[in-house]
């Protein structure tokens, strides 16, 4: 197991972030900026998690039509993120666009297709009019995200054994969707536990409310790593 963490800065306060990563950046090095803080603190987010010495996962799903997530790519590119999400269901032509935008700027930035959101559950998909199964249905978005060139996937915690048999292990599997033992009262739906994530395959465990909200959050960041090994 060697998976690595990442935290998501899920606020819209610049000093929460900044107190958030002092106190957790000996033992977390990448933090993840989400749609939330990036539209309420602007892109000068990115450069106060990297000043702290972290890099930044830009996690804003980009979803559009193929020549305007190439340009949202190329100016997300300039703030030199590790890792940027796209949204599968644009296609693959809008992935492959994606790509195209990343190699044209000459970014290093890894392109991780978002599948299906960790919140949804099968009667959700019905709902939206995808009948397959859910592992059915992020196995088929996963498979073409890697045919259009990506360098992994986001998905939930419960997809990453069969992900990693399909798409190998050279593929990036980002998986949310991670909660502690018991229940807890929120929007995930389709979750596992860190040590569980990891097993399965996941090469990086995102995890936002039970480390930020936690009373305190350094000895929950610690005790997920110990978990992981
Ligand atoms: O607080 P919590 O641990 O649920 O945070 C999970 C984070 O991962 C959120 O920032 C959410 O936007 C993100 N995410 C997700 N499911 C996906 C993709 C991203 O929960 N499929």
């Amino acid at each position: 197991m060697s998976a690595k963490l990442i935290v998501a800065l899920d606020t819209d306060e610049l000093q929460v972030v900044e107190k958030l990563i002092d106190q957790l950046s000996s033992i977390v090095k990448i933090f993840k900026v989400g749609s939330q803080l990036f539209t309420a603190c602007g892109p000068e987010v990115l450069q106060v998690v990297q000043q702290k010495g972290a890099e930044a996962f830009l996690d804003l799903k980009f979803h559009d039509i193929p020549n305007t997530v190439s340009h949202a790519m190329e100016a997300a590119c300039r703030y030199k993120p590790l890792m940027i999400t796209v949204h599968t269901l644009g296609g693959s032509q809008m992935l492959r666009s994606a790509v195209q935008a990343r190699n044209h700027v000459g970014s290093s930035a890894k392109i991780l297709g978002v599948t299906i959101l960790t919140s949804l559950d099968k009667g959700a998909l019905e709902e939206i009019g995808l009948s397959a199964s859910v592992n059915e249905e992020v196995l088929c978005l996963a498979q073409m995200a890697q045919a259009a060139g990506l360098d992994g996937v986001v998905a939930s915690p419960q997809e990453t054994v069969i992900l990693r048999q399909s798409l190998g292990e050279d593929f990036i599997i980002v998986t949310p969707g991670i909660r502690p033992s018991g229940p807890m009262n929120d929007d995930q739906r389709r979750t596992m536990q860190a040590k569980e994530a990891v097993m399965a395959g996941a090469s990086y465990i995102v995890v936002g409310r039970p480390i930020t909200q936690s009373p305190d959050p350094l000895a929950q960041a610690k005790k997920i790593l110990e978990e992981i090994g």
